[in-house]
């Protein structure tokens, strides 16, 4: 039994370590192929593979289509919009995520990201301090309850909108539940985006939502590039002087964006939410007990398509 590991961005050699050793002593083989580039070299990588861990890495068609042997992928991560489920399903092949495994590593993020652009990006001037602002998490999944959870300790009034979380579960933990997204964001300093990318989601955050926000607002996305309209937050960035938007992926548009609101706005150059020696290990580790849990027992907690 062979597992694949295809990381364009690689896991910390720690992690690789811990996978290699669930794996090898389950019995199993593990191949590594990490900074790949390009597909050709993943769709050689994978023909032999009967496991394969990823990350953001986008397991398409083609690449199902040449892994004769596969059956089972696991992305070490949350969010699996990456994986073609449809092609997957098709071929009977699991598809799994590791929720939870990097929530802290993001929302550690999200929190150090609203610190950031309240302080002018660490530059000379008057900022402004997360204590007594309203915090508006739009989706209360593993991420969104952590940030709260960070937050409520910086003095914060956590407020959430998440139509999938019974809404005594966020009122138990002290959280205000929003009876829509327009009430979220017009009680909202801060609004951090907790949603997957699909088709409900993407382009969903634009001029309509963001121009609810109350003076000085700021807008903080840890979620996914393509939940957001671009030319529209372009648009009301120009037309809201006070609103701030802050982001974990820079969005195509970045550079006009910084040219035209310099400190309003900030993205990190690649995505960072999970980039920790512990979010690595967490998610790696979970990924390799998975597939060894999948293969010796048949166990498909996680899995996230339907066949
Ligand atoms: C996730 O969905 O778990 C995060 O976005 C992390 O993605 P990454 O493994 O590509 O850093």
């Amino acid at each position: 039994m062979k597992v694949l590991i295809a990381t364009d961005k690689p896991f910390s050699s720690a992690a690789v370590a811990g996978i290699k050793k669930i794996v090898e002593e389950a019995g199993y083989s593990l191949a590594v192929l990490e900074k790949y580039g390009t597909e050709d070299k993943f769709i050689e990588a994978v023909a032999d593979a009967d496991a394969l861990i990823v990350r953001s890495d986008k397991v398409t068609k083609a690449v199902i289509d040449a892994a004769k042997n596969l059956k089972i992928v696991v992305r070490a991560g949350a969010g699996f919009d990456n994986l073609d489920l449809a092609a997957l399903s098709a071929r009977k092949i699991v598809a799994m995520n590791t929720p939870g495994q990097n929530s802290n590593a993001v929302a550690e993020l999200a929190i150090g990201m609203m610190i950031y652009i309240s302080r002018n990006q660490f530059t000379p001037g008057t900022g402004s301090e997360l204590k007594g602002k309203v915090l508006g998490i739009q989706a209360y999944g593993h991420v969104g309850k952590l940030v709260a959870d960070h937050a409520k300790s910086f003095g914060m009034t956590i407020m959430a909108f998440d139509p999938f979380v019974p809404k005594e579960v966020m009122e138990k933990d002290g959280v205000l539940v929003a009876k829509d997204l327009d009430d979220l964001y017009s009680h909202s300093n801060f609004i951090s985006l907790h949603i997957p990318a699909n088709d409900q989601t993407k382009g969903s955050i634009g001029y309509a939502l963001l121009s609810k926000m109350p003076k000085g607002g700021c807008l903080v996305n840890t979620a996914r590039k393509e939940v957001i309209n671009e030319p529209e937050i372009d648009k009301i960035l120009e037309e809201r002087q006070d609103l701030k938007y802050v982001t974990d992926i820079a969005p195509a548009n970045i550079a006009t964006l910084k040219e035209k609101f310099g400190n309003r706005v900030f993205a990190t150059p690649k995505k960072q939410g999970a980039e920790t020696a512990e979010a690595n290990m967490n998610a790696g580790l979970a990924a390799a007990n998975q597939i060894v849990g999948f293969f010796k027992n048949g166990c498909t907690k996680f899995q996230v398509n339907k066949f």
